[in-house]
Formats: structure tokens, C-alpha cells, sequence
């Protein structure tokens, strides 16, 4: 168990080693269940971590939010609209002077080529841990939530086939965040890693080669596929979700003629049934339901989306403790 994390980031997936995310895992756990027993765990009292939002959220605000009072500390939240960004404060600057407010501080920032870099840079002007609440690149703290709900699922997550792959979506562009930490953090783990997307849909090369090698230190696999059944087939989890075909075109009007072409990639009942019978369905959410998914599947007893979103509050203290002590 490494335990020294404390004054850390977690910008990239990979920026704790796989016995770092182990520990976090492990603290998790405690923490979930001290909360279901009632019991107090107020190990950051006193502290305040900044979220700085420059997008919209509801599951992570109010996961951090609420995770903070449960460590006895507190969480402030911060609109980018309403500070002086728009006028001229500089990442340094935030950096620098929330570093100074605050014992951490956690940023949304997903805006294609420009979310990661900057939260990179309030990080190297910080005293204070910087935490990435979404990017345009990495969704770090999700792809943790998902690994522990995959080992209460079905334990060990070594050898299991996961199915991460692309489904039609109407409203709006979506990161490429979530499928891109989850081929990174999961080939880690050994597992048998499917990425499955019409051609349009494509991730970054450097997290493509960088899930392969994974994969081959781990002793798992990672392939990548076009044919949306085929991602189903024989798969113990399956997360089908929608992004953007953000490497084929920066126009989101030609983007969504380019998903048009793609609408019959809903996660429905057929498909589910070409995954092993007791494979779990997984969403990060928000969903498009009834386009992305089917209400049969993401309310069917295969999904465990709600437990997923609940883990967020427990990796996401387990974290948090860990950095901000
Ligand atoms: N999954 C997730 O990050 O949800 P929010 O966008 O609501 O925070």
C-alpha cells in the first residue's frame, strides 16, 4: 500500500501509480462503510477546497460538496462566470491566490484544447493539491468510482472483458473524457479492454498507445472495434456512452450530420443480450435516454448506474483525504 499522497494532484489518470489507486480504493471502502454505519470521519476539519466550475454538473458538485462536510470540512463553490477570469485572471493567478484561500483545489474545465492545460497550470502556480473534476482529456475521479463498483460487482476486476463504446446521443457534444480514462485506468487493472466506435469517433493517439502498453505490462488486452454489436458480445460490463467526434471535425454542426449517420447506436434490450447474462450495465451519466439507452436497460435489472454515482462520494472523500491532510 503506498500511503504518502498527501500535497498530490490528480490531473491525469496515470498521475497516481496503480498501488496509489489501490490505496484509494482501499480507503473507500472504509469510508463507505463507516458512513452507512453512522460512524464520524471527520478527517479534514477545518479545511476548504475550492470547485472552480466553468461547466455544468450535477453529480460531481454535489459529490465533492457533500463530501467535504462529511471530512468536517467545507467545499466553496465558484462559478467562473461570476469571478474576474473574463477580465483577466490568469491560471497562474488563480492558482497562486486560491492556493493561498484554500487546502485544495478541484476544476471542471472541458473545453476541447484548452481544459487540461489550463488546470495544469493553476496546478504548477498551487501550494495546494489541484484536483480535475473533468477535463477536456481525463475524468479521473468518475473512472475511479467505475473501478469500485466494478470490484463490488464482480470482484477481481483481472480478466474481465469491459465494452467501452460509443452510442448515438442528440444533445450536445460530449467529452471524450470518460472513454478515454476509462481504457487508460482499466487496462491498468488487466482487464480485456474493447473500445468500439464508428470511425469519426476516434480518441487521442497518445492515450490509445498509452492503453496498449498498459494493457501489455497488465497482462490484459485492448482492441478496438466498429461494429457496435460485436462490443456487446460476451462482455461482463458494457458502458456504452456518447462523445463527440471531436478529432474528425471542430464544427458541431458538421459533427452532428456526422452523428446522424450513427442513430441506431442505442444501448437496448438485443444488445444487452449479447453480453454475458449477468453482465453489468454501466453509465456515468447524464444519459439521452430512450436514444443513447433504452429506459428497458438503464432501469433493467442488469444496470447499476445509481451505485456508480453514489461511489463518486466515496472515492472522491477517499481522495481528498488522502491529498489535503
Ligand atoms: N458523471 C458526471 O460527471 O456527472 P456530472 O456532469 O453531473 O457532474
Amino acid at each position: 500500500m503506498q500511503t504518502d499522497l498527501r500535497g498530490r494532484d490528480l490531473i491525469g489518470d496515470l498521475d497516481f501509480s496503480k498501488e496509489e489507486v489501490e490505496t484509494v480504493l482501499d480507503v473507500a471502502f472504509k469510508l463507505k462503510r463507516d458512513r452507512a454505519l453512522g460512524i464520524p470521519h471527520p478527517l479534514l476539519r477545518d479545511k476548504v477546497l475550492a470547485m472552480l466550475f466553468f461547466f455544468t454538473s450535477t453529480r460531481t458538485r454535489s459529490s465533492f460538496e457533500a463530501g467535504m462536510a462529511q471530512l468536517g470540512g467545507h467545499a466553496a463553490f465558484v462559478d467562473h462566470t461570476t469571478t474576474q477570469i473574463s477580465h483577466g485572471d490568469t491560471a497562474k493567478e488563480i492558482g497562486q491566490i486560491f492556493g493561498r484561500y484554500y487546502d485544495g483545489i478541484a476544476i471542471r474545465q472541458c473545453d476541447w484544447g484548452v481544459g487540461n492545460r489550463y488546470i495544469r497550470q493553476v496546478a504548477q502556480a498551487s501550494r495546494v493539491p489541484v484536483l480535475n473534476m473533468q477535463c477536456d482529456v481525463y475524468h479521473p475521479f468518475q473512472i475511479l468510482a467505475d473501478l469500485m463498483t466494478i470490484i463490488e460487482k464482480k470482484g477481481d476486476p483481472r480478466g474481465l472483458t469491459i465494452n467501452v463504446s460509443w452510442a448515438y446521443a442528440s444533445s450536445y457534444q460530449k467529452p471524450i473524457s470518460v472513454p478515454q480514462s476509462l481504457i487508460l485506468q482499466m487496462t491498468r487493472f488487466g482487464m480485456h479492454v474493447r473500445l468500439t466506435h464508428p470511425p469519426e469517433y476516434r480518441l487521442m493517439p497518445e492515450i490509445l498507445d498509452q492503453a496498449q502498453e498498459n494493457a501489455r505490462r497488465a497482462g490484459g488486452s485492448f482492441e478496438i472495434l466498429d461494429d457496435f454489436d460485436a462490443g456487446f458480445r460476451d462482455a461482463d460490463i458494457v458502458y456504452p456512452k456518447s462523445w463527440g467526434a471531436l478529432l474528425t471535425t471542430d464544427d458541431p454542426e458538421e459533427s452532428a450530420r456526422i452523428g446522424q449517420k450513427y442513430t441506431d447506436w442505442i444501448a437496448d434490450r438485443r444488445r444487452m443480450a449479447l453480453a454475458k447474462p449477468d453482465a453489468i450495465y454501466m453509465h456515468c451519466l447524464p444519459a439521452d435516454r430512450n436514444i443513447e439507452v433504452a429506459d428497458e436497460v438503464i432501469d433493467g435489472p442488469q444496470s447499476v448506474v445509481y451505485d456508480e454515482a453514489e461511489n463518486r462520494l466515496h472515492v472522491q472523500k477517499a481522495v481528498m483525504a488522502l491529498t489535503m491532510r
